[in-house]
């Protein structure tokens, strides 16, 4: 590109964790620094849509880095985006370079605003007289094509790449080079980064994985006071991730779920091994519904719900037969007591309804353990 050929439009594909994000700015940095040396102009956007998903948004950043004074002209909102798109065709062949922008995470752009703005830019090089523009699209969701207009699909993925996983042997050497820059030497066991990267191969590759185990390990080992970080402290770190990841998942549950999930914590107790039926799920769940005016739904979408809470590993439901009368699910939590307290603590209206109803003395007949 900086010696004057159109650059491709290029998809970049991969898992999250294998480096898309990170080589994709590094590169930029480089083809920066090179049409530097060598006196080109070229301009490089970055823009994460995840937070920049309107076409307004994305031809202002593109637009800044043509010029410093593009906001003072083209006010933040409010323009036609067909004037906004002029403004920018004009800055760019005023301008005559080259620029490259970067939309990472473009699947959430093409899902929140469609595919229009797509259109336009990489339809942009064909009105463009004077400059030139190249779009690098980045994803982790390889079917996000299939949203596209053909057209759109084609000038786009003019060519594609993948990111493969990195293995163990590759994060291990990102986190060797990372904790030479974050730690005092002498300071992370070795076998600690192994140990770190082996965990992250096995999570498809995660690069990021093994970063947040090595950065997780390191908080717990200052925290009691430690010089040095061992192995040990990675499986505490593992624990403390896995924590996280209940609590957010119970937090995002729909309210139906929610209400379900916590029948099933109330309940427990009341039964060998903690243990109950569908029935007896439906029971409390019921009173919770009638005492919290939750729309109480049938016996049967419960059941379904707790086929989804299962297949989340929140819950184990397993079917057994009872001979003669049939069969049922023996329900019981597949989360400890930790996590739960946990959950609890990061959610009110859970721990509300838990509260509330332990307190109105219902489930005393249950034998209710401590919850
Ligand atoms: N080759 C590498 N050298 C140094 N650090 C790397 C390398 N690859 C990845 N990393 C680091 O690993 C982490 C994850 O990488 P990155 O953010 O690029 O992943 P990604 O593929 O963009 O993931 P996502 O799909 O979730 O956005 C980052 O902290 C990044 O700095
Ligand atoms: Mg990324």
């Amino acid at each position: 590109a900086l010696y004057g050929a159109r650059p491709s439009n290029i998809l970049i594909y991969g898992q999250t964790g294998t480096g898309k994000t990170a080589v994709a700015k590094f590169i930029c940095k480089q083809i920066v620094s090179k049409a530097e040396t060598e006196g080109k102009k070229i301009h490089t956007a970055y823009i994460n849509c995840k937070q920049t998903n309107t076409p307004y948004g994305i031809l202002t950043n593109i637009g800044k880095t043509y010029s410093n004074d593009w906001e003072d002209k083209v006010p933040n909102a409010g323009w036609r985006i067909d004037k906004v798109y002029s403004a920018l065709k004009e800055k760019a062949d005023e301008d005559g370079g080259i620029a490259i922008v970067i939309l990472d995470e473009i699947d959430t752009l093409v899902s929140k605003s469609g595919d229009d703005i797509l259109y336009h830019l990489t339809g942009l090089n064909s009105d463009l007289d004077n400059s030139k523009i190249s779009l690098i699209g980045i994803s982790n969701d390889t079917k996000f094509t299939s949203w596209l207009d053909p057209r759109v699909k084609s000038r786009m993925g003019e060519e594609s790449l993948t990111f493969a996983p990195y293995n163990a042997l590759q994060i291990e050497n990102i986190l060797v080079q990372r904790a030479k820059m974050a730690f005092h030497e002498g300071a992370v066991e070795p076998l600690v980064l192994s140990y770190c990267s082996s965990r992250a191969a096995l999570e498809h590759g995660d690069a990021r994985k093994a970063l947040d185990l090595l950065r997780i390990s390191a908080e717990i080992a200052e925290r009691e006071g430690k010089e040095i970080v061992t192995v040990e402290y990675v499986s505490k770190a593992e624990n403390v991730m896995e924590h996280d990841l209940v609590r957010s998942l119970i937090s995002t549950l729909p309210l139906q779920p929610k209400v379900t999930l916590a029948s099933i914590i109330l309940n427990r107790g009341s039964k060998e091994n903690g243990q109950q039926t569908t029935g007896e799920v439906y029971n409390t769940y019921s009173l919770i519904c009638k005492r919290f005016e939750v729309e109480q739904l049938t016996q049967r979408r419960v059941g379904h719900i707790i086929s989804e809470l299962d297949m989340q590993g929140l819950i184990n439901a397993k079917v057994v037969s009872l001979g003669r009368q049939g069969r049922t699910r023996y329900i019981s939590l597949s989360i400890e007591q930790s996590q739960i307290d946990g959950a609890l603590d990061n959610d009110s209206f859970l721990s509300r309804v838990i509260k509330e109803i332990k307190m109105s003395g219902y489930l005393s007949s249950m034998q209710l353990r401590l919850i």
